[in-house]
């Protein structure tokens, strides 16, 4: 009775959500790791390369941001004339909050000459103090495509920085940041997972520590994991990354099996970004229906933050 009740709400739920979009001609983008729920109602579902891109094209007069402050940020930086909302401004990234603007510009003028390259998983002021920015889609192309002698700081993510390093023979100076989420995964679990499905490959982000990545069978963004699942002949993955990409991948691959790498702590979800987790539908609807939280950025800010990300844009080709 009660299931059937919860149920109906939910559906009355999206039906004024659907509504609502038509009469703003807004669009609503979601992250990889937003709830199920969310992911389906979106009318684009990416990672954050792909977000970007679509936040530069759409030509929606209201953007709803559902993933994480930074990604609300980078689409508004794109659109200064569009207005971009996300459902909870709390949803920040652990990742960008470990540089913040202030110690990362001493750490700059520490190291002169170089070329800084950041992560989009930063703020816009952080953003505004870079060269050009990556995503873990695109990270390896474009150090690779900076000449080889090129001093590069890399920052905020010391994993996906070591990582790359590792794959392009460059030393570039890293900031010791890292994401609480994939920063957890434990080495122990996995491979005892790992000997229970003999058979199952196992799929890292690069935000991953070290020790996984050294065993994982394939290494990659969010959309990359996701494309590879769906092309691989296996049938089972252990999959190291937010557990919201399963949702994703049982999709494309109902008839494939997805275990998520559980976290070093039991006692928590830590293979679930709270942060991510923190926009429901009620929130989506709430923030449609009152165009708040609204990303407002300084000028002078956006106007420096949006040349590494259009940099970034024209190297990705799309
Ligand atoms: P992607 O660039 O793979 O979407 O990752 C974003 C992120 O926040 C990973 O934790
Ligand atoms: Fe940030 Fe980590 Fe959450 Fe990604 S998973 S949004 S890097 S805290």
């Amino acid at each position: 009775m009660l299931k059937s009740f919860v149920i109906m709400d939910k559906k009355f739920l999206i039906s004024k959500i659907n509504r609502l979009r038509k009469e703003k001609n807004a669009v609503i983008m979601a992250h990889y790791y937003q709830i199920p729920e969310i992911q389906d109602i979106a009318d684009f579902v990416g990672d954050s390369l792909a977000l970007a891109q679509q936040a530069e094209k759409t030509a929606a007069d209201i953007i709803v941001l559902c993933g994480v402050y930074f990604m609300g940020e980078t689409a508004k930086i794109l659109n200064p004339r569009k207005k971009v909302i996300i459902p909870d401004e709390n949803a920040g990234c652990s990742l960008a909050d470990s540089c913040s603007a202030e110690e990362f510009e001493k750490f700059i003028k520490a190291y002169p000459n170089h070329t800084v390259v950041t992560y989009v998983n930063t703020t816009a002021a952080v953003k505004a103090l870079s060269d050009i920015t990556v995503t873990s889609t695109n990270a390896k192309k474009i150090v690779e495509s900076l000449p080889k002698d090129e001093k590069i700081i890399f920052a905020p993510d010391k994993n996906l920085g070591d990582y790359i390093n590792s794959q392009t023979g460059r030393k570039m100076l890293l900031w010791e940041g890292a994401c609480h989420v994939h920063e957890q995964f434990s080495l122990e679990k996995l491979l005892k997972l790992k000997s229970q499905y003999l058979d199952a490959q196992i799929l890292a982000h690069p935000e991953c520590k070290k020790p996984i990545l050294l065993v994982a069978d394939f290494i990659g963004s969010t959309q990359a994991l996701l494309n590879y699942s769906e092309k691989s002949e296996k049938n089972q993955f252990l999959v190291a990354t937010e557990s919201g990409i399963l949702h994703q991948m049982q999709k494309q691959s109902p008839k494939k099996e997805f275990i998520p790498v559980p976290p070093d702590d039991s006692t928590c979800a830590c293979n679930e970004c709270n942060f991510m987790r923190l926009n429901t539908l009620e929130k989506l609807y709430e923030c449609l229906l009152t165009e708040k939280p609204e990303i407002v950025l300084d000028e002078n800010i956006r106007k420096k933050a949006v040349k590494p990300i259009k940099k970034m844009l024209e190297m990705s080709g799309k």
